[in-house]
């Protein structure tokens, strides 16, 4: 049957549910339905795998994933367009998503790609600002790309990948079917998404060669010296061979993770395994290429994916009749809707936090003093609610007042990162139903998402296996759509621990070490810290434990090393922001040495100690206004 949304559902098309059936889809609209139909003819033109891949998965859903298919395509052609110079074709690119911004509120655009789009957004309330960073690349990218090393280029393809891939999973998850991705196959999902990226590149080869672009990390081309050069004159030598072995190699390796589709729903699984090999088919066809790998693009024979694709539908037809679908009415924006309808971030226009409910204010500390990142061990809230014969979880309760306390009294001061101590890896030895009550105040609390509105960035720290899946998706969402804010950086370490931090930190090292891609001698400082598992996350300058203990508990051992400690005795859920700024303030009465004499490390010096990271030697004091004082 088509898969251009039909007009009406039919009787044919299983996966309708009851409430869905006969329910028009795109109403008489005939410019949305050619918009459609342009989308899955590119798609089918352009990439005949990707078609097939999306033939696999129930018609009503068919018609959103060539749209984003076809609208991430249209703006890399944008990009690519080598009949323009560069600059032009920044613009170009520029002026689609300007135009995709502006037409968005509109429910529809003169483009019939965007008009597609932007029809798949409102009916399946697809968040597009999330791929405001993935679009924006393609922009800088007509500036030419080099990488030093893999970091560089997996960051690179996972900011274009990941943000499309999600939307496709959102799709996914409103038709009822939630493609769960908990953290430990997390880092093998986005793995894949480099395979799916390296087999491109491969496949293109001759194509980027062509217009100049050689899309590989140095750090690759030199173990294999001459290829780079060979490369660009388009030489097929025996250090192009090897260096084109070795990554079909790694990408074979990258696309074939078993783990990945463990536990998902059978439909959407059968669609990534089948996906996966189509690659391998893929990456056989650019092995057997040899010299022609330099001229065209290769392509498996029609046998192979033939092969590969008829056990496939069969499996998918089967999966999929398993699980009655519910497609998503329109919901078409009317004149009096705001242009962004759940999100602020796109815009830039954030509500301020409320003021402390006494008036307070923050102290006045100049940028260069703050911490750049504080980090609190929340204890207490047993304790508080004993004290007042009230059950464990009450003051839990409480305590999550506290945090938005002292979310608010963050913002207020100015503070890039705060990182909190939610729930550690040995709180699960705690009685069943506090862990329960715990994870239920998080789930509450992030389906409140009460810094929804503010400018603050969620970001989740810690391990999913142990965690409910919804909980996981919850975190995963509220990183998603937050990810473009750039004011308060608050991340929620849940189910952390620093053992196990370090572990998987050791374990993603070995297993890129036996890769080929880590000499185990040259690990250095660095190495480890970008295979943390947040591996950018600053290193904690404050570190601030209520409740009167004073241990760490196992919280940010790599990234405290050289932090401040702080330790107060009142319990969390008595705590405010002023506290907060209390602690801020006695930071900047602190001196720092790292390790030097203290001389050596006065501001003019431009040691590293003294760049960036707040006080250093002399005793700098800010300047508290209204609020507390030492
Ligand atoms: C900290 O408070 C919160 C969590 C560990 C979740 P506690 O629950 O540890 O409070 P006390 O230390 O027992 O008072
Ligand atoms: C640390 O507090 C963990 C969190 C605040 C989430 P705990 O109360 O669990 O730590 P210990 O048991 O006193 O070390
Ligand atoms: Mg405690």
């Amino acid at each position: 049957m088509s898969d251009v949304p039909p007009a009406t559902t039919t009787p044919a098309d299983r996966q309708v549910t009851p409430e869905t059936a006969g329910r028009p889809v795109t109403g008489a609209d005939p410019a949305l339905r050619a918009a459609y139909r342009l989308c899955r003819r590119r798609t089918k033109d352009q990439d005949p795998a990707e078609y097939a891949l999306i033939q696999l998965v129930p018609p009503t859903l068919r018609p959103a994933l060539h749209a984003l298919w076809a609208a991430a395509n249209a703006l890399d052609d944008l990009g690519d367009d080598r009949t323009a110079p560069a600059a032009e074709r920044a613009a170009r690119v520029e002026a689609w998503i300007t135009a995709l911004h502006r037409e968005l509120p509109t429910g529809s655009s003169p483009d019939p790609i965007r008009h597609a789009l932007v029809d798949t957004a409102c009916r399946w309330r697809l968040d597009l600002s999330e791929l405001r960073d993935a679009m924006a690349q393609v922009r800088d990218d007509t500036r030419g790309r080099h990488f030093a090393d893999w970091a560089q280029w997996r960051a690179w393809g996972r900011d274009n990948l990941l943000p499309w891939f999600g939307l496709v999973r959102t799709v996914f998850d409103r038709a009822g079917v939630p493609v769960a991705l908990r953290l430990d196959t997390r880092e093998a999902y986005e793995e894949f998404l480099d395979g799916v990226r390296l087999t491109d590149i491969l496949t293109d080869l001759s194509a980027d060669l062509a217009q100049g672009d050689l899309l590989l990390p140095a750090e690759v081309l030199d173990r294999h010296p001459g290829s780079a050069a060979d490369l660009t004159r388009r030489r097929w030598s025996p250090a192009v061979a090897a260096l084109v072995t070795q990554l079909t190699g790694l990408a074979r390796q990258w696309v074939t993770r078993e783990a990945l589709t463990r536990g998902m729903h059978p439909g959407p699984a059968t669609v990534l395994d089948t996906m996966a090999a189509l690659l391998r088919a893929q990456l056989d066809a650019v092995d057997a290429a040899g010299p022609a790998l330099l001229r065209s693009p290769p392509r498996p024979a029609l046998r192979v994916r033939a092969r590969i694709l008829a056990p496939a539908r069969t499996r998918a037809a089967l999966a999929w009749s398993l699980t009655p679908l519910t497609v998503p009415p329109r919901h078409r924006p009317g004149p009096h809707r705001s242009p962004a309808p759940a999100r602020p971030a796109s815009t830039g226009r954030f509500r301020q936090p409320p003021p402390h409910p006494g008036g307070e204010q923050p102290p006045r500390i100049p940028p260069g003093l703050l911490p750049a990142h504080v980090a609190v061990i929340m204890d207490g809230n047993g304790r508080w609610a004993q004290q007042r014969g009230l059950p464990r979880h009450e003051g839990h309760r409480a305590g999550a007042v506290t945090v938005r306390e002292v979310v608010h009294g963050a913002l207020e001061i100015g503070l890039r990162h705060l990182t909190l101590y939610t729930f550690s890896t040995e709180n699960w030895r705690r009685d069943p139903e506090e862990v329960d009550a715990i994870l239920d105040l998080l789930r509450g609390e992030l389906t409140e998402n009460p810094f929804g509105e503010l400018d603050v960035r969620l970001r989740w720290h810690g391990r999913a296996g142990r965690l409910p899946p919804d909980l996981v998706d919850l975190l995963h969402l509220r990183e998603r759509t937050t990810r473009a804010r750039t004011g308060l950086t608050l991340t929620m370490c849940i189910d952390y621990g620093g053992r196990d931090e370090l572990t998987r930190t050791a374990a993603a090292l070995a297993h890129r070490a036996r890769a080929g891609h880590l000499e185990p001698d040259l690990i250095a400082e660095d190495d480890f810290a970008r295979h943390l598992p947040l591996g950018d996350m600053p290193d904690v300058d404050l570190l601030w434990r209520t409740g009167g203990e004073q241990r760490v508990s196992n919280f940010l051992p790599w990234h405290t090393a050289y932090a401040e400690l702080h330790f107060t005795p009142g319990l969390w859920p008595d705590a405010d922001r002023r506290d907060l700024w209390q602690a801020i303030t006695a930071y900047t009465h602190r001196q720092r040495h790292h390790g030097a004499t203290p001389a050596a490390t006065a501001p003019a010096s431009g040691t590293p100690a003294a760049s960036a990271d707040g006080p250093s030697t002399a005793r700098r004091s800010a300047a508290p206004a209204a609020g507390p004082g030492e």
